[in-house]
């Protein structure tokens, strides 16, 4: 079988079933000879083996350190073996090289004609005026989460978006009061949802509801249809992780959704571990609202510019129905740039929101921050989610194979355990694999002497993310080897 007939059958939710001679660099190697989308490797920087130990700066990229100025590639070992294996793209994405060239244009705009920046696009330059970026990066996120550009706002930061999306969409009243969660949740959700219960001055005791895991440590869909019915008249919103951060489980965002729509209950998705790493189709599934970050696998960059989805039933703005010759539109927390760009300038203090999803914005956002998004964005729109997803079901299929590969050789399978969900369909890129007591420290030591990044969780879980756009089955099979050693098998 070749790699797009493995894609396939996990596409249908099938094991990949790789043959027997799936452990070795050849093998490995020949699935990377048919990946289509291999080029992308070329668009970023990825740390290596020498600048992952870096303690000052020295002008130097990883990717031109070793070859004094000539622009390396990153691409198969034998053209640079110094690179590292960077798997922590759910927690950083690598850097695009587009980033680079457009807060370059973005400097050279603001340098050369300042203030006119926010209303003049300067030719040659890959952005737009600052003025209409936020919209640019709301166009080239459409294929990411499955929206129209009026139905997607970029703003913020994650936490802060979820605070902005709750104070629209989650209206306690005497009966409907209670959010539901997850058992686990991220801790800034926590704390977002926690406290906007204690702002309406109500008992979080009381108005939230967590749904638990099972014994594997993931949510099954049927446990969350059931508390979702346990809790249904009382419910007033359901905020849910696309994809948990620990177990890199991915929820049956379309069935739960509309499960708790049909019981009343408003339904919002934090897409943190979900955007630009699995197909969503917020539109189609007719979620009220999400948000997500895009400093994972959207690549943005530490503390990038947030986006969030706003369905359009909830961005219109009406006419006809407003008193005094006001519009009508969805109580929000408001400021200028949620105005309409028509009146935005008027300083009439009469608000107009743009109609979607921008009219959910309140300050004028970082153009700095948006060339950083627009330059990483600009990488995906060389591709599609289908494609990506479709090398992503291989890859972590691939490695979850050479994970149990290393149980069965150790004849030990006490060694570790993966808690993220065997079925392909339930889960992202990432695989969460605990390991047994003690162990956490010396393969923390090898993974780091052989240039590897991926997450480590105390007391003794890895986070190993292959993220397609820049991974290689290469790579997990170089990762298997360090693993192996590290564990002695
Ligand atoms: C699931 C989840 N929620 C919230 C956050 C916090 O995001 P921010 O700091 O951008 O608000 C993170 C950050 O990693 C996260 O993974």
């Amino acid at each position: 079988m070749d790699l797009s007939a493995y894609s396939e059958r996990l596409r249908g939710g099938a094991p990949a079933k790789f043959p027997a001679d799936a452990n070795s660099l050849e093998f490995a190697q020949k699935l990377d000879s048919q990946d289509a989308l291999s080029h992308l490797r070329h668009e970023f920087i990825l740390p290596t083996k020498t600048s992952i130990k870096k303690t000052a700066l020295d002008g130097t990229l990883p990717s031109t350190a070793k070859t004094n100025g000539t622009a390396a590639t990153n691409g198969t070992s034998s053209e640079d073996p110094d690179v590292g294996i960077y798997f922590v793209g759910n927690s950083l994405g690598a850097q695009p090289k587009a980033v680079r060239k457009f807060i370059d244009a973005q400097l050279e705009t603001w340098a050369s004609i300042g203030v006119n920046g926010h209303f003049k696009t300067l030719g040659n330059s890959p952005l737009t005026q600052w003025q209409d970026m936020a919209e640019d990066c709301a166009k080239r996120s459409a294929d990411l989460v499955g929206a129209s550009p009026s139905e997607i706002v970029i703003m913020n930061t994650l936490t802060i978006n979820l605070h902005m999306m709750m104070a629209s969409f989650y209206k306690p009243d005497a009966k409907r009061h209670k959010i539901i969660l997850e058992w686990r949740p991220f801790p800034s959700d926590y704390y977002a949802i926690e406290s906007q219960i204690t702002w309406h001055g109500l008992d979080p005791e009381k108005s939230m509801v967590k749904i638990e895991p099972d014994e594997s440590s993931y949510m099954p869909t049927e446990k969350i249809l059931a508390t979702i019915d346990a809790h249904a008249e009382e419910t007033a919103l359901l905020l849910l992780p696309g994809i948990q951060y620990y177990s890199g489980q991915l929820l049956d965002m379309p069935r739960i959704t509309a499960y708790a729509r049909e019981r009343g209950i408003v339904v919002g998705w934090d897409l943190a571990h979900a955007a630009g790493n699995v197909e969503l189709k917020l539109h189609d599934w007719d979620v009220d609202f999400a948000c997500w970050c895009t400093y994972k696998y959207i690549n943005a960059g530490p503390g990038a510019i947030g986006g969030a989805f706003v369905h359009e039933r909830h961005g219109a703005v009406e006419w006809n129905d407003g008193a005094d010759g006001r519009p009508a539109y969805r109580p929000r927390l408001t400021g200028w740039y949620g105005g309409d760009k028509s009146v935005r300038f008027n300083m009439d203090n009469k608000f107009v929101p743009t109609p979607g999803a921008g009219g959910y914005q309140a300050s004028n956002p970082s153009a700095l921050e948006l060339a950083n998004l627009a330059g990483a964005l600009s990488v995906f729109n060389k591709t599609t989610m289908r494609d990506l997803r479709s090398k992503a079901l291989v890859l972590t299929a691939y490695a979850e194979t050479l994970l149990d590969g290393i149980l069965a050789d150790a004849g030990d399978d006490t060694l570790f355990r993966i808690l993220t969900p065997r079925d392909p369909l339930q889960r992202g890129t990432q695989l969460s694999v605990m390991l047994r007591e003690g162990l956490l420290d010396g393969v923390n030591d090898a993974l780091e002497l052989n240039g590897v990044l991926c997450d480590k969780r105390k007391p003794g879980v890895i986070r190993v993310a292959p993220v397609p756009l820049y991974s290689r089955f290469e790579d997990v099979w170089r990762f298997m080897q360090i693993l192996r050693g590290a564990l002695k098998v």
